[in-house]
């Protein structure tokens, strides 16, 4: 047995909160893996927005949702998270976010760039705190914010320091928040902050 590392705590945390029925958002969608995971979690009746900065991430994660046979239940967008209200305007018509602004059940934010690219394009602090300020204005009570950080690359340990500090002064009447940190190990493996609205 091992302790679970960064994707796969999140996706422990994710599935703890999201059941059949359920909006969730993944807000880096990259080759569309968080998404998939995500969109079996939703069902039938659920829906997940992805959305990702780049054009060829949206490619990787329509094909790969196709190729799932999950197109049906996700949405996925080619834009800024930083603009994330704009693009949550998107699941307005449904049912869900009719009868409430909190409609999101989960969110997930997976950082850095997107594995196989040539890491030209990465998330960054400014607006990777932007849009987990958007996010948290949609989230259900009772839902859970999610953030794998990766802090080995150029910008990286910047990034991480600025979450982690943005995390850490949430309010505690508000929200409970978790970081998952291996203390002892090389090679800056991945952390996780979840967030739940209290
Ligand atoms: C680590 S990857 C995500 C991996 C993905 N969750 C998966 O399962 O394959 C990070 C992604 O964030 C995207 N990204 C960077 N800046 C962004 C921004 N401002 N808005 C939306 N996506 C952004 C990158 O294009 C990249 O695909």
């Amino acid at each position: 047995m091992t302790l679970p590392q960064g994707v796969e705590m999140s996706h422990i945390i994710l599935e703890r909160f999201l059941s059949p029925g359920d909006i969730a958002l993944d807000a880096t969608c990259g080759n569309g893996h968080d998404t998939v995971f995500l969109a079996e979690l939703v069902g039938e009746e659920g829906r997940v927005l992805a959305l990702d900065i780049q054009a060829e991430a949206v490619k990787n994660t329509q094909a790969l949702l196709k190729e799932q046979g999950l197109t049906r239940r996700v949405e996925v967008l080619q834009g800024d998270h930083s603009k994330l209200k704009e693009h949550l305007s998107s699941l307005a018509d449904s049912g869900e976010a009719k009868k409430s602004k909190n409609f999101l059940q989960a969110i997930v934010f997976n950082l850095g760039y997107l594995p196989g690219s040539d890491k030209e394009v990465i998330t960054e602090a400014e607006t990777t705190i932007a849009a987990l300020k958007q996010s948290l204005e949609f989230l259900a009570l009772g839902g859970v914010l999610v953030v794998v950080l990766y802090t080995g690359h150029d910008g990286g340990e910047e990034e991480g320091r600025e979450v982690l500090a943005w995390a850490k002064e949430l309010d505690y009447q508000k929200f409970n928040v978790l970081h998952h940190k291996f203390l002892n190990q090389p090679n800056d493996p991945p952390q996780v902050i979840a967030i739940t609205r209290r």
